[in-house]
């Protein structure tokens, strides 16, 4: 292997020496199989391809100070994921199999794990797809489960520092009754044209409203949104927006804190009270956000002093980061060690 330059990492695709694969057949899940094969063999009436059933999940493991590897919340994600098999009418990976693939697949590529104090992480990423024939509008028989992992970098390019967002009126990512609070890839496929346009338009991302009223704000394309208003900390409550499981651990943290949590709709001019704004996710905890563009007014939204990240969004990333370093202890059962 060549020396990995893991300072420069992107945040996309990197080949890695193994994943691990589980096939659905007849009721039942099969044995692990461990493969160097970055290609799946299917047939080409498979349900994933033509109605959609495909759920996914992205999760992350880190090199400690102590150089111990640590997985963050895993047993989250397969819950997660549970509700994503049900809500496309998918076989169910029972959550043990899901965390024994997980161990399974980090344990063959720990060489890939980036060093402590490098910036960059080995992200996780387990996928569920129909895989068995059918021309009628109908669930799959079959199922294949498989993880793939690979070191990433910051998923934005600017890291901790803040970015621009843009609220955006003319695209939906997910219908209010449809498929945005699970995590499958049609939310994905419909976000695409606005994510573009906006990183076209200079801005990070896209953030969405509510479909139903478009009132509120929803959330950005890849990750949650919260506001810190005095001693509050805010994030919206909406049928249509992921629950991130990195939204949830800020909110426990900031309660921890000592702040006053609220999850409830956040209309958007409410934008103007707020001292400091961010997204959050898996990806990179917290991007605070200097500039929120309304695409439709015209207005514009600004945080940040001095270009610099407000106090209380910088105090939550560094304890979730420390926690997810082993710098801080882990109270709340959050890391699985893997040895
Ligand atoms: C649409 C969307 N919202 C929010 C999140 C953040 O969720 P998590 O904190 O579980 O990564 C993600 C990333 O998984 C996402 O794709």
């Amino acid at each position: 292997m060549n020396q990995i330059d893991w300072k420069n990492l992107p945040f996309g695709y990197f080949k890695t020496d193994y994943n691990v694969r589980t096939y659905y057949k007849d009721g039942k899940w099969s044995e692990l199989e461990v493969t160097d094969s970055e290609y799946i063999n299917m047939h080409m009436a498979a349900t994933c391809l033509h109605y959609g059933q495909e759920a996914f999940e992205g999760l992350k493991a880190f090199t400690g100070a102590d150089g111990r590897i640590r997985i963050f919340r895993m047993v989250e994600n397969a819950k997660r994921m549970l509700n994503s098999a049900r809500g496309l009418l998918m076989a169910e990976v029972p959550v043990d199999l899901f965390t024994e693939a997980v161990l399974k697949v980090v344990q063959l590529n720990k060489k890939y794990v980036p060093p402590y104090g490098e910036g960059a992480s080995l992200y996780i990423r387990p996928l569920l797809i129909g895989t068995s024939a059918e021309v009628g509008v109908k669930p799959a028989r079959e199922y294949m489960f498989l993880v793939f992992v690979g070191p990433v970098g910051p998923y934005f390019k600017e890291g901790f520092n803040p970015v621009k967002m843009q609220i955006i009126h003319d695209y939906d990512r997910a219908a209010p009754l449809g498929t945005g609070h699970i995590k499958v890839g049609g939310n994905y496929a419909a976000s695409l044209r606005a994510g573009q346009r906006a990183h076209a338009e200079g801005y990070s991302t896209a953030l969405f409203l509510d479909a139903r009223e478009k009132k509120y704000i929803d959330e950005a394309g890849p990750a949650n949104f919260f506001g810190i208003k005095g001693n509050t900390y805010v994030t919206p409550k909406s049928v249509s927006i992921l629950p991130s499981i990195t939204n949830m651990s800020l909110r426990t943290l900031a309660e921890e804190m000592g702040m006053k949590v609220e999850q409830r709709p956040v209309p958007i001019e409410e934008l103007e009270e707020f001292d400091e704004v961010g997204a959050c996710g898996t990806a990179a905890v917290i991007s605070p956000i200097c500039k929120i563009q309304d695409r439709d007014t015209g207005h514009e939204y600004n945080y940040c002093k001095n270009g610099q990240a407000g106090t209380i969004s910088s105090k939550l990333y560094h304890k979730l980061k420390a926690i997810q370093e082993g710098l801080e202890p882990d109270t709340h059962g959050w890391i699985t060690i893997v040895d």
